[in-house]
């Protein structure tokens, strides 16, 4: 494990040198990288940041599922921390506070060397205020009350981890029933904006087995692979 004060980004760390089962921590980052090219932002100490490189030992059918299983896990630890946590298609770490949701965490998933090994990057808001969140419907976990030690988070992160690589590879249906159970994203009506600039608007009716969001849209049933969801309204 590396454990550094300050990093740009902790997966630009790991990705310069990815050696399996390495983990590296910061602090802070001063150039936090967050998904769809957006960066993340977060003072000081104020939240967990850090990037685990992992060989999913998968087939390449299974990559996309690792960005999943990284939001199973993230969920699964936010449950022991004593939160109710769902995940907004792919892996948006959502914390049920009163009766909205808002991000807590969010990862970002990295293919780096040949064979490839997987950067698993993951922050999540842990003591931030409500003046240092990053964007409006986003929370802490202490804003929501729960008071957790980011060591504890950390080691509970990193078992939820194992498991769910693990499931992922041994048993491809047991994970993807884990995954859709902590989606809130299935059966809402969405906004999704796709790479190429269009939107697709219908209800999430699926998560495919290559853990694609299957959109019911004006024209049927689409996947989509890669996209920024918005639900519209609750169920
Ligand atoms: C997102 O919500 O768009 C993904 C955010 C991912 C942030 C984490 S913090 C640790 C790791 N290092 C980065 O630069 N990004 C990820």
């Amino acid at each position: 494990m590396t454990l550094l004060p300050t990093a740009d980004s902790t997966n630009t760390v790991a990705a310069s040198n990815p050696v399996d089962r390495r983990v590296v921590i910061a602090d802070h980052q001063t150039s936090g990288r967050g998904r769809l090219d957006r960066s993340w932002v977060a003072p000081a100490g104020s939240a967990l940041t850090f990037s685990a490189t992992v060989g999913p030992a998968v087939e390449p059918s299974a990559w996309p599922l690792v960005p999943l299983a990284a939001g199973v896990a993230v969920a699964a630890a936010v449950r022991r921390a004593g939160g109710s946590a769902s995940l907004k298609w792919p892996n948006d770490v959502l914390l049920d506070v009163g009766d909205s949701a808002s991000k807590l965490a969010g990862i970002l998933v990295e293919r780096v060397g040949d064979p490839p090994l997987a950067v698993i990057g993951i922050g999540i808001n842990v003591s931030m205020s409500e003046a240092e969140l990053p964007v409006p419907n986003a929370t802490s976990l202490t804003l929501a009350g729960l008071a957790v030690d980011r060591a504890e988070l950390f080691g509970w992160v990193l078992e939820e981890l194992d498991a769910a690589l693990e499931l992922m590879r041994s048993d491809r249906t047991a994970f993807l029933e884990s995954y859709r159970r902590a989606c809130s994203t299935l059966g809402r009506d969405v906004n999704v904006s796709l790479p190429d600039g269009s939107t697709l608007t219908g209800t999430a009716q699926s998560i495919d087995e290559g853990g694609r969001l299957v959109v019911d849209g004006p024209e049927g049933a689409r996947p989509v692979g890669v996209g920024d969801v918005v639900h519209v309204r609750p169920v």
